[in-house]
Formats: structure tokens, sequence, C-alpha cells
């Protein structure tokens, strides 16, 4: 169970068919100021609508994917009078993917929605596989649910105009992927040393089969789904920690920071050999730049990493690697180790 999955022109033209046959009341497209004016011409000049259409616009960014920013959505909505027969159309990056298939999924309990991901992250990820929410304070995707976009259109085209750092952040999860699915995709990931919207569009499709086959064999995570989670009870607390102090990192940097902290607690847990643990410590290392992470912060990381979604009963579990493209889930952690790992990432 899966929302399909379209690539350019053919996905034009499936939204033009799924319009054509569900004649929407209204189609509601959600942009930010950056895919207002970079995306949304693009998509709306090749889409065939009849239906009244409207545009709602957020201001973009991490710190706005919250329940304020969701209300005044549904505001809108409710002003513009939408009924349960409208559609909404997300075209952004994973903050608004995220946000809007929530939006439209509470609202009036719920309107069928289209995801359209203009970053590399939102087209190998976030926009696929159902997981929308928002942050709460500070914690990540505190609230949320699990809600299919009727479908998804995938457009590399507008990677081009992402900055290096926006890509090089979309380009962790494919190097996630490879490394808890795949060690032949793993390979090719680390041939490239500057991630470019080139070298990382011809990896679209394989990080979005590998997601999508973990997705497909457990929807609500109560197992397997959660080895998407690999560096990320680490990563997500970590950016949590620099949300709260107002001087948020980007996901995929938390995320490599996480991966690299989790392949060392997998090599610990006499999982991960010292050689693969090296290996993936180096490449990611030689991508991503030093997160300012101090001793002193440990606690309150820790703090963020026991909200995690994935504990039980008090535990931090994570996924570890058993070697590179194979991931177990639900090992428990003790708090000396996590601590040992982080402070392995303040040695150069
Ligand atoms: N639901 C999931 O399964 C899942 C998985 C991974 C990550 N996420 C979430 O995704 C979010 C991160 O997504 P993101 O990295 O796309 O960040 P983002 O949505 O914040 O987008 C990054 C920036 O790029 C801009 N932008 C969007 N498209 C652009 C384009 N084509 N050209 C130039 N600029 C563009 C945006 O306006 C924004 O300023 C996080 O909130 C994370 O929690 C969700």
């Amino acid at each position: 169970m899966i929302n399909p999955i379209y690539y350019q022109e053919s996905g034009i033209e499936k939204i033009n068919q799924y319009i054509k046959n569900h004649q929407p009341t209204k189609v509601i497209f959600l942009v930010d100021e950056n895919t207002r004016e970079l995306c949304f011409p693009k998509v709306v000049s090749e889409l065939e609508i009849e239906s009244e259409t409207k545009v709602l616009e957020i201001a973009s960014g991490e710190e706005n994917k919250n329940l304020y920013t969701c209300i005044s959505l549904w505001e809108a909505l409710t002003e513009l009078k939408i009924d349960r027969k409208s559609l909404l159309i997300n075209i952004g990056g994973g903050v608004l993917t995220d946000m809007g298939g929530f939006v439209a999924n509470c609202y009036k309990r719920g309107i069928a929605f289209i995801n359209i991901p203009t970053t590399l992250l939102a087209m190998v990820d976030a926009s696929i596989g159902g997981k929308t929410g928002v942050d709460l304070g500070s914690f990540k995707n505190q609230i949320g649910n699990f809600a299919l976009p009727q479908m998804v259109l995938i457009e590399p085209d507008f990677i081009q105009t992402q900055s290096f750092e926006q890509i090089r952040s979309g380009f962790a999860e494919i190097i996630k992927h490879g490394l808890i699915a795949d060690s032949n995709y793993w390979q090719k990931i680390k041939q490239i040393q500057n991630p470019d919207a080139e070298n990382t569009g011809n990896l679209i499709e394989t990080s979005i089969k590998i997601k999508k086959s973990v997705v497909s064999l457990d929807f609500t995570e109560s197992g397997l789904r959660k080895i998407l989670n690999f560096g990320h009870t680490i990563g997500h607390a970590v950016e949590s920690f620099f949300l709260e102090n107002q001087t948020p990192i980007l996901h995929g940097e938390g995320v490599a920071f996480g991966m690299i902290a989790e392949s060392y607690i997998s090599m610990k847990k006499n999982l991960l050999s010292p050689f693969e643990n090296e290996e993936i410590r180096n490449y990611i290392a030689s991508i991503y730049p030093k997160l300012p992470v101090k001793q002193e912060n440990f606690d309150k990381i820790l703090a963020f990493m026991q909200n995690d979604k994935k504990n039980t009963r008090n535990e931090i579990r994570f996924v570890l690697l058993e070697k590179i493209g194979k991931a177990v889930y639900d090992i428990s952690v003790e708090n000396e180790l996590i601590i040992e790992a982080m402070t392995q990432m303040l040695k150069d």
C-alpha cells in the first residue's frame, strides 16, 4: 500500500487525468515563497484545470513547520469554502509536503492531496511513504499521522535551482538508503564527492525504489520500516537541539552526524566491522561539515532522544547496521554508549 509515483511528463499527464476524472470542486496549490517563484509557474503551465484554483503561500523553513502554520492554513481553507471534494497540490520541499499532507488529512476529516516535491530530499524521501506532520516546539514531527497522497510527481529538473547545501542535505537520505539496504548502491554513491543536481538526479529512482519496497511491507512502522530511521535517532535529537537554540541546521546535516555516530554504536555492539565503520565515517565526514556540537550539549541532546518515537518503556531504541546494506532495528542502547559515540564526533 503506497501512493503511485510518476515522473516528469507522464506525471503531469496523470495529474491531468486525475483532475478530469474526479472534477475537484476547487484546486488549491500550496507553495512557499521559493517554490512559488521557482516551481509553481512550470507546474501550472502544464496542468489542465477547469475547476477554480487558488494559491496558498506559507513561509519556508523548519521553524514554520508547526501547528500555528497549520491553523492559518485551515482558516484559509475555511474562508475559501473549500469542501471535501477539493484537491490540495503541495509544491515544495519536505517541510511543505509534510505539513501540506497533514493539513489536507485533518481538514474536514480529509481531502485529497497530491505531492510535487521540489527538493532532492523531498523527492527521495519526505514526499513518499505517507508520513505527514509537524514539529511541536523543538520536538521533530511530534504531531502527525499517516496519510497517502493520491500520487507523487517527480520532476528532477527542480533540483537545478537548489543550493549545494540543500542538495547535500537531501543526499544524506540517499546515503542512508545504500547503508540500510543495498551495498552495491552504496558503492555507487561513494563515487560522488560533490553532490549536485546531475549526479544525485541519477540516483532518485533507485532511492525511491528502496524506500517504496520497505514502506510497502510495513506502512505503519510496526517493524521493518523503522530501518528508514537509521541515523535519525541521534540526527533528529541534534536537529532539535539546534532548532531550540534558534540556529537550525539542515535535516541532512543532522542525519549525516547521526549516521556516523550510529555506525560507531553498531561497531561497539559487535554488529558492524571496524573496517566498514571507518569506511562510512571517512566518506560521510568528507562531505558534510562538522557540526558545532559540544560536550556540554550532550545531556540536552540525550533528553531529546528520550522522546524519540521509536522508544519503548523509556529505552532509547536504535536502528543499527549489521553490515553495509543490512540494518537491524529495535536495539536498545545504553546512555553511556550514546555519549561515547557523540564524543567520538568531537574528534577530527
Ligand atoms: N515525511 C517523511 O517521511 C520525511 C522524511 C525525511 C525528511 N522529512 C522532513 O523533510 C524536511 C526537510 O525537507 P527539505 O530538505 O526539502 O527542506 P525544506 O522543505 O525546508 O526546503 C528547503 C528550502 O529549499 C527551498 N526550495 C524548495 N524547492 C526548491 C527548489 N526547487 N529550488 C530552490 N529552493 C527550493 C524551500 O523553500 C526551503 O527554503 C524536514 O522537516 C524533515 O523532517 C520528512
